[in-house]
């Protein structure tokens, strides 16, 4: 028994030995960080192991294992919390149950997870949705949607969009008491994504009368042309979204192919017929100078086009909201942009920041010094309660 205790003693100074990855010093409460790190860091070890020996494919391993945080539905004192279905897609739905004379504006949140994982149930929404509701006294809309890789692009896309269009349906607007003009849109890392480019189309959708009020977009990935950018070299080993782990999700969301997955990583993964679009991720004249760094840019490698034609999603704007035309930015309702210093998508967000700026659309730009992706919906540390405190805010003034 004894000896039992000493060979796990052993077993897990190695494993943690392995798995420790220092972090920068303006973290704060950097245990926190360092002990979710090792975590991760241990999960995505073992769960590739698992996959590599043809047990259990890695995604649906972290699917599932996310999942375990999910929580039911639950209403408290202050907010009712239900499950739904808007046109088929699910959704749960906080309303304040405060009094109110009038009609109350709406947040529609995406959650994220790379396309692949987590939910609205999922502990963390759960709780961003739920103080959203209480704090902003606002209907909270919190939309599912089909994940990779079972379901790949653009099921995402048309289960949160067709979700949105239902929500502005009159008898539903009418039924939790949403002003129409007072509705917005609010989303996270791929959650991000999904939301711009759902505030992209309604706005080249002349049908739709309502238009959205703001759009807020936490760290958001904006697309895949170039995973090279300074913020994806300098933070490539970073929590929580470390770029191997980025190019699984990505290719997941297109192709469920290990193939696609290592074409990526060497960044030719575009052919030459589509070069028109990197003045889009072109880093060099859209990155603020202060970014760039040592870093000196190179003009892309052009692939074969095996990829695009199998996978032609990863070039799509719907897929890559940052490759819109300066037409489709223009006109895009106020919004709020948050970016972590220690992101590897931080560069994009930059960019989507400085491509909407320049195509007229008013942005309250955060850039959170010591933040890292995924900081947002950790209710847990001080960053985010900050982070939150002044989203709430901002939305009080602007929504
Ligand atoms: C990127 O911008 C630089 C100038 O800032 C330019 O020299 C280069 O040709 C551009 N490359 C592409 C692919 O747009």
């Amino acid at each position: 028994m004894e000896r039992k205790s000493v060979y796990l003693l052993i077993m897990g100074a190695l494993v943690a030995y392995y798995v420790y990855m220092p972090i920068p010093d303006n973290i704060e409460e950097p245990w926190k960080v360092v002990l979710m790190n090792v975590l991760l860091r241990a999960f995505i070890n073992l769960g590739l192991f698992i996959e590599f020996l043809g047990i259990y494919n890695f995604m649906d391993l972290l699917a599932l294992t996310i999942s375990l945080v999910d929580v039911s539905p639950t209403s408290d004192e202050t907010v009712s919390v239900m499950d739904t279905k808007f046109n088929n897609t699910p959704v749960r739905i906080y309303v304040p149950k405060r009094k109110t004379a009038g009609l109350r504006r709406a947040v529609f949140y995406i959650h994220g997870g790379g396309w692949c994982i987590g939910s609205s149930a999922s502990f963390f929404y759960d709780s961003v949705s739920r103080r959203t509701a209480e704090k902003l006294d606002a209907v909270v809309i919190s939309a599912d949607y089909r994940l990779g890789p079972a379901h790949r692009f653009p099921t995402q896309l048309e289960d949160v969009s067709s979700a949105l269009r239902w929500f502005f349906r009159k008898d539903v607007l009418e039924q939790y008491a949403v002003d129409p003009e007072r509705i917005g849109i609010s989303g996270d890392s791929s959650g991000g994504c999904l939301a711009a480019a759902v505030s992209q189309q309604l706005l080249g959708n002349p049908e739709i009368k309502i238009k959205l009020k703001i759009q807020a977009l936490f760290y958001p990935i904006l697309q895949f042309l170039d995973l090279e950018l300074p913020s994806y070299q300098e933070f490539s080993h970073m929590p929580l979204l470390y770029k191997s782990f980025a190019v699984r999700f990505i290719s997941d969301y297109f192709a469920n192919d290990r193939s696609f997955e290592k074409v990526i990583l060497s960044n030719q993964h575009v052919p030459e017929e589509y070069s028109h679009l990197f003045k889009f991720v072109n880093w060099s004249s859209l990155l603020p100078e202060r970014f760039r760094k040592g870093y000196v840019y190179k003009n892309p490698t052009y692939g074969s086009s095996e990829m695009s034609q199998k996978y032609p999603g990863f070039l799509d704007v719907r897929a890559s909201p940052l490759l819109a035309d300066d037409s489709k930015l223009r006109g895009l309702p106020l919004t709020y942009f948050l970016t972590c210093q220690y992101d590897v998508l931080r560069d994009e967000g930059l960019m989507y920041v400085t491509r909407l700026r320049n195509a007229g659309v008013q942005v309250t730009h955060i850039h959170v010094e010591g933040g890292f992706h995924g900081v947002f919906v950790i209710p847990k540390l001080k960053t985010a309660q900050k982070i939150f405190d002044q989203y709430i805010s901002w939305l009080k003034e602007n929504l």
